[in-house]
Order: C-alpha cells, then sequence, then structure tokens
C-alpha cells in the first residue's frame, strides 16, 4: 500500500511524524507537500494528494491541517474521494468498517503524536465491511455523478 500525505502549516509538524512512522511500519509514502511551516492554502494540497489517488499513484492518502477540517473538505470535493476526519481510534476504525475512507484527516493542532500515531495505525489496519455498506457507498458515488458530472 502507498499513501498519498498532504498537509498545511498547521499539519506540517505532525505530517513530519508521521512519516518517521510509517517508515517504521515499512509502508511507502508520497509526499505531495507542504514542505515548512511557512503559510500556505490547504486546499492545493488536498487537491495534488487526492488526484494522485485517484490516479492511481498512492492508494490511500493522510491529509493534515491545524484541525483537520478545512483539508477534509477539500479533499471531499475530489471525485472518488472519501475522506474522514477522526480524532479518535474508533471513528477510524469505523471510518474504514462502514465508510471504506480512502483518506484519513487529522487536525495537528488538536491531537497529540501518539494518538495520531493509533489513529494511524488503526486505519491502515481495519478493513472495509462490505456488504450493506457496499450499497451506501454507492449511493454516495450516485450522488457524485448527479451534482458534479460524468
Ligand atoms: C490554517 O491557519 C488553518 O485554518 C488550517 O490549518 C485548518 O485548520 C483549516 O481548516
Amino acid at each position: 500500500m502507498r499513501i498519498a500525505l498532504a498537509c498545511d502549516h498547521g499539519g506540517f509538524r505532525l505530517k513530519e511524524v508521521i512519516k518517521s512512522y510509517l517508515e517504521e511500519l515499512g509502508i511507502e509514502y508520497i509526499d505531495y507537500g507542504t514542505f515548512s511551516e511557512e503559510s500556505v492554502d490547504y486546499p492545493d494540497f488536498a487537491y495534488k494528494a487526492a488526484k494522485g489517488i485517484v490516479n492511481g499513484e498512492a492508494d490511500r492518502g493522510i491529509f493534515i491541517c491545524g484541525t483537520g477540517i478545512g483539508i477534509s473538505i477539500a479533499a471531499n470535493k475530489v471525485k472518488g474521494i472519501r475522506a474522514a476526519l477522526c480524532y479518535n481510534v474508533y471513528a477510524a476504525e469505523m471510518s474504514r468498517h462502514h465508510n471504506d475512507a480512502n483518506v484519513l484527516c487529522l487536525g495537528g493542532r488538536v491531537i497529540g503524536e501518539e494518538l495520531a500515531k493509533r489513529i494511524v495505525k488503526a486505519w491502515l489496519e481495519t478493513p472495509f465491511d462490505g456488504g450493506r455498506h457496499e450499497r451506501r457507498i454507492k449511493k454516495i458515488s450516485e450522488i457524485e455523478k448527479n451534482e458534479c458530472g460524468g
């Protein structure tokens, strides 16, 4: 599995922590930036990394801004992206079990490093349950088709 990483200045420090953690876990990643704490606009990085996922450069993504809110809203505008903002392990697990989330969003100014790592591990390891949830994911795709064309 290859992970697309994206952040803004508010998520930069936590992104660096998550990068080292992915290395520890032996998981490949592509870092779509940003690469410092200089102020930038989170939609630019959400868009680049989200396109990387839908184009097949990466399988899933971990996107981080100050709260995780802006970057998740931006990511969810890209067709095929199901981004879940998670502040705890339970939400991270459920975002995989029920929603087949392909992007995990974190708030770099909201959660600590150790919790973030636990969330990431749970999210990476939890499978999608399928079944009735498959039907609901298809309905989300239908909304995308009706609202965004194609
Ligand atoms: C940047 O100051 C901050 O607004 C951003 O990181 C994020 O929290 C937006 O949702």
